[in-house]
């Protein structure tokens, strides 16, 4: 089993700042970092690091062509990432004392994908590969739709959360890993227990992974309805956190390992990318998680 990951790549300009500033508001910053990032490629390097086979697609602008090599050098196939004329991706983030982030998002190239590429990228599957899906590129829906139809199991993480993933062919998606706040946004609910139950009835045939930080994660998928924990660290910096623990997860049950593994190996993960800076940087490779005793 492939894994096809179609999604946003970003140069991500991180600031330190004492607190979020707040509208109205201007604040100075103690730091500036400029590192690799977006979703979309953030889960392709966990998937390389945790030893998944993991293929990008994806579109940079002409600043950003260095992702390309850098994704690369990870061991993710990146013969479907072009780099185009105009302006790639870019993310400006504030990470306060607590290690929590504020994100601006500039979708740039990550928004100039078109029918052609999503052809071109869907050729190279077999069926039975996963295709991973986030929503900061400009054809998730169309991807779903034809995903699907080629016999890929899609794999959706409707971050950041807008009001248009509620009309994408949501009923088509094979397994989702939302947040407590993607998750009360598509359910309508806002306890964790009924966001899963809600989920879990109105896509009976996909697995429902609800990512709640500090407390864990909750799966639903049929009659199966699991708890796993996550671990406590502290954080330095949670950008990317959601990112890892997907590419881990997905690296898991590739490997077939019982889901419950898969998910504690996501949270593993996750927990010691929060205690470094940085996006793509801060994810740790498999022989840092593996050797992990919280
Ligand atoms: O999930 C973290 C990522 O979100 C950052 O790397 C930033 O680029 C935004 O896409």
């Amino acid at each position: 089993m492939q894994i096809l990951n179609f999604g946003s790549l970003n140069v991500d300009h991180v600031y330190r700042v004492e607190h979020i500033s707040r509208p109205g508001e201007t604040i100075g910053s103690s730091a500036y970092a400029m590192y690799a990032g977006g979703k979309g490629a953030n889960q392709s390097v966990a998937l390389a690091r945790a030893g998944a086979a993991v293929r990008h697609a994806g579109r940079l602008g002409p600043e950003g062509a260095w992702l390309r090599e850098k994704m690369a050098a990870e061991g993710v196939d990146v013969d479907l990432v072009t780099v185009g004329d105009t302006p790639g991706g870019h993310a400006i983030i504030q990470v306060d004392a607590q290690g929590q982030n504020s994100i601006l998002l500039f979708g740039g190239a990550n928004r100039e994908m078109s029918v052609s590429d999503i052809r071109r990228a869907l050729v190279v599957c077999t069926k039975g590969d996963v295709l991973l899906l986030q929503n900061e590129i400009n054809v998730t829906a169309e991807l779903i739709a034809a995903g699907q139809a080629a016999g890929l199991t899609v794999c959706l993480n409707p971050a950041p959360m807008t009001d248009a993933v509620h009309a994408f062919p949501l009923d088509r998606v094979g397994i989702f890993v939302v947040n407590e706040h993607e998750g009360a946004d598509l359910s309508g609910k806002t306890e964790p227990d009924a966001i899963a139950e809600e989920l879990a009835a109105r896509y009976p045939r996909a697995q429902i992974v609800l990512t709640l930080g500090a407390d864990g994660v909750l799966y639903r998928c049929g009659p199966r309805n699991l708890r796993v924990k996550a671990y406590r660290v502290k954080a330095v910096d949670t950008t990317a956190a959601g990112d890892t623990f997907i590419g881990y997860f997905l690296a898991g049950m590739a490997e077939d390992l019982p889901v419950e593994q898969a998910i504690d190996l996501g949270c593993r993960a996750a927990a010691l990318s929060v205690t470094r800076p940085g996006a793509m940087d801060s994810i740790p490779v498999r022989a840092d998680v593996d050797a992990f005793r919280p």
